[in-house]
């Protein structure tokens, strides 16, 4: 049997990464690990002690989270204190407050040492935006995928609307473009393509192509 890879996925806002991610794997046999939607569960119950979200709201609400992500080689579950948020957390709202949430130093330490320990066993595919140059230095396959800021805002533009939310295509462009903002400039651990990562730009490409090429540089 082939050896157990662990992979890291990063890249920016809307380039598709958990749609790929959890296909490619499937297709490995392996875990998919999403690390965004661990700060959104982070995010999400923030919000519930009432907004404006401040620091201090969200310092309290890490300080006693248990986010759990629940893998069963399809979908994840993402629960909060065994409460399942996974609708909950892809909300406009969430989407909203969660750089502000990333950008904090005890969230960080407290989800990596919860990522860290998940990729342990190996077999693993983690994506997010720190992975590879922060989480698992040392990772076996590195990439870093992105698309044009039109194809990203595109792609998340049907997916809200299959979801049955009314946003313009401007408005997703702003939020992408935003959000890349403060993702790369914040001071710990901010949104890079590590030096060893292999880049995967998926504009015009379809989803199968995507996680054909990902499978590919796992050796498969
Ligand atoms: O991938 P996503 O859009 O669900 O991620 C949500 C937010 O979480 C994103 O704006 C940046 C942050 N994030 C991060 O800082 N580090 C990660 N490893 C994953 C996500």
């Amino acid at each position: 049997m082939a050896r157990k890879l662990v992979v890291a996925i990063d890249g920016p806002a809307g380039a598709g990464k958990s749609t790929v991610a959890q296909l490619a794997a499937k297709e490995l046999g392996y875990t998919y690990i999403d690390t965004g939607a661990m700060y959104r569960a982070v995010a999400w119950k923030a919000i519930k002690a009432g907004r404006p979200v401040t620091d201090e709201q969200i310092l309290a609400a890490v300080s006693d989270i248990a986010v759990r992500l629940h893998y069963d080689g399809k979908v994840t579950q993402v629960f909060v204190d065994d409460e399942e948020v996974t609708g909950e957390i892809r909300t406009p709202e969430v989407s909203a407050v969660v750089s502000q949430v990333a950008r904090l130093g005890p969230v960080r330490e407290k989800m990596v040492e919860q990522q860290r320990h998940m990729a342990e066993a190996g077999g693993v595919l983690m994506d997010g935006r720190d992975i590879a140059t922060h989480v698992l230095p040392s990772a076996d396959v590195k990439i870093f995928l992105t698309a044009s800021l039109e194809e990203r805002a595109k792609r998340r533009w049907k997916e809200m609307r299959e979801k049955g939310y009314d946003m313009t295509l401007e408005e997703l462009e702003a939020d992408i473009m935003r959000r890349d903002k403060a993702d790369s400039e914040r001071e710990i651990s901010p949104l890079v393509q590590a030096a060893d990562a292999e880049l995967l730009d998926t504009t015009g490409m379809d989803i199968a192509a995507v996680v054909r090429a990902i499978v590919e540089r796992c050796g498969r």
